[in-house]
């Protein structure tokens, strides 16, 4: 009966129809999901630190708006990434202690500081920029729980890159300095966007086991490439100049490692912010036990 279960599988899997959470599935597919779900569940959580490390400080009302509701938005990603996590059999408050002890990763590039405004429309036109080309292949992803959140993830993803883009634009019409500082911040944050597709595929222990699942659909490399390629036009409509697309993967892997510039920080404040939370949390579970 477990060949003819695995034979169900393997058929779903040919013919590009989705596996959904009550479906037989190999032990190892539901971890290679749990794994990249999380991963990106807790980048999506981690994401907003960088960001809203400018709400307090943006330069005006209209900026201000914009800039809350994105951050909103991505901790909306993170809750329906939470969820569609949790339909493989793992618990919210396991995923969360796995974050904070460094079990489980989330995406190289939140790890680097945000040092100017300018970093606020770089991290829209090309982190947001890169998290699209990579996730809307993944609409098309064989667990239908997770595909089905990353179609309604794209989409704001799709805002979020058009009001980077935009703030920059506004940017190089402005003065010498605008101009200087959004170069000056293109140039800190192109490669380690590059990164974020992970690493080469010949270096990658995931990539196929994933394609063959279809889970992924694309290689790291063709991605990676598809992104360059996307992003050479709107730089030149902007004005700004890329810098070079040669990668240091002893970079890469010491901040995958935890050894980047802000990650120590990351997870400090993830924690402050998980342990400040505990009375809600206490609250909300006596109040589901008490007698109604
Ligand atoms: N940052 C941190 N870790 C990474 C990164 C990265 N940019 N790229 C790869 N890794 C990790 C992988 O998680 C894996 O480690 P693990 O086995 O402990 O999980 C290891 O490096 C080797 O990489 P791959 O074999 O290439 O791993 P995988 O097949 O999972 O591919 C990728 C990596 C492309 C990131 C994939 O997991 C993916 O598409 N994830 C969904 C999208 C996502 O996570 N996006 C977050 C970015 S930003 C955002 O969404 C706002």
């Amino acid at each position: 009966a477990d060949e003819d279960l695995a034979a169900g599988f393997d058929a779903t899997i040919a013919a590009g129809d989705r596996i959904e959470p009550r479906d037989w599935m190999p032990e190892g597919y539901r971890k290679t999901l749990v794994r990249q779900i999380a991963q990106h569940a807790h980048s999506e959580i981690i994401g907003m630190q960088p960001e809203g490390n400018w709400i307090t400080r943006a330069p005006s009302l209209r900026r201000k708006a914009i800039l809350l509701a994105k951050v909103q938005d991505e901790a909306g990603h993170g809750l329906y990434l939470y969820s569609a996590c949790e339909t493989l059999g793992v618990s919210r408050r396991d995923l969360m202690e796995q974050l904070i002890s460094g079990a489980q990763k989330y995406s190289s590039i939140f790890n680097y500081p945000t040092l100017s405004y300018a970093d606020v429309g770089t991290i829209g036109w090309l982190v947001d920029g890169a998290a699209i080309c990579n996730q809307v292949p993944l609409c098309r992803t064989s667990y239908g729980p997770y595909g089905r959140a990353m179609i309604r993830i794209c989409k704001e993803e799709s805002f979020h890159q058009r009001q980077g883009y935009e703030l920059l634009a506004t940017m190089m019409r402005g003065t010498d300095e605008q101009r200087a500082m959004v170069q000056e911040s293109v140039d800190r944050f192109w490669k380690p966007a590059l990164m974020m597709f992970g690493p080469p595929d010949a270096d990658s222990p995931n990539t196929q086991q994933s394609m063959d699942w279809g889970i992924k659909r694309h290689t790291n490399d063709e991605l990676r490439a598809r992104f360059i390629e996307m992003s050479a036009p709107q730089a030149a409509a902007l004005g700004v100049t890329l810098p070079g697309n040669d990668l240091d993967w002893d970079e890469f892997w010491r901040i995958v490692k935890g050894g980047g510039p802000c990650n120590a920080q990351r997870i400090a404040h993830r924690k402050k912010a998980h342990d400040d939370g505990a009375w809600v949390r206490e609250a909300a579970t006596a109040y589901a036990r008490s007698p109604r």
